[in-house]
């Protein structure tokens, strides 16, 4: 059984599809073994608190230096003892000790196909206005496995996604997510959980 523990930090649909997929059985083999949030008032957090699992906020906003708030972190990702780390809009920076700990075993969605609108400064809404402002007529999201750069670790599954006339950011984001992230997210896990990714030379790879 794989035990997974989920990043948060905002509305939390993506949690909620893994809750969904985990419950309907379209994700197998996983137990979702508790979210962590770094912002308490994260919606996250209470669909979490509604499905029972266990929950809890660290913030960076509650320790004097980085640092003190890494090894807090750090010692709460740990006492999960997850088998892989979800970050499902979890939008703190990762420490690099937990990268060198979890490599390969820390997943990530982003909201574009990579490396279209990805790396510093692209994340939620921002990388809908920018694929909009760019005029392109096909966005989609990734799921790749975290190292140390920004939405530049091995690619495991991407689905595309039509921009349609008079999209506005908001509707763009919601089609995504509809489309692409709250699909791609769970078949992630449930090939994960199964023994289906391998990482060979920087490079993910689904196995049939
Ligand atoms: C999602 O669209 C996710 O892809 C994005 O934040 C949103 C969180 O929504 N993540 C990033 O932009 C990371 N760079 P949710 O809280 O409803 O799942």
């Amino acid at each position: 059984m794989l035990e997974v523990l989920v990043l948060v930090s905002g509305g939390g649909t993506n949690l909620q599809a893994i809750i969904d997929a985990v419950d309907s059985g379209v994700v197998t083999n996983t137990r979702i073994a508790g979210v962590i949030s770094n912002n308490k008032n994260a919606y996250a957090l209470e669909r979490a608190e509604k499905h029972g699992i266990a929950n809890l906020c660290v913030s960076p906003k509650d320790y004097s230096s980085r640092e003190e708030f890494n090894e807090k972190f750090m010692d709460a990702v740990d006492g999960f003892r997850p088998d892989l780390i979800v970050l499902a809009g979890f939008l703190v920076v990762i420490p690099p000790a937990m990268i060198e700990k979890y490599r390969e075993r820390m997943i990530n969605i982003h909201p574009s196909l990579i490396p279209a609108f990805c790396g510093k400064g692209f994340y939620g809404l921002k990388v809908h206005e920018a694929a909009l402002a760019r005029g392109v007529k096909v966005v989609g999201a990734t799921v790749h496995f975290v190292d140390e750069g920004t939405d530049t670790g091995p690619i495991i599954l991407q689905k595309a996604v039509e921009v349609e006339q008079g999209d506005t950011p908001e509707v763009l984001q919601k089609r995504v997510m509809e489309q692409a992230e709250w699909k791609i997210l769970p078949r992630a896990i449930d090939l994960i959980a199964n023994g289906k990714v391998e990482v060979r030379d920087g490079m993910a790879y689904v196995l049939s």
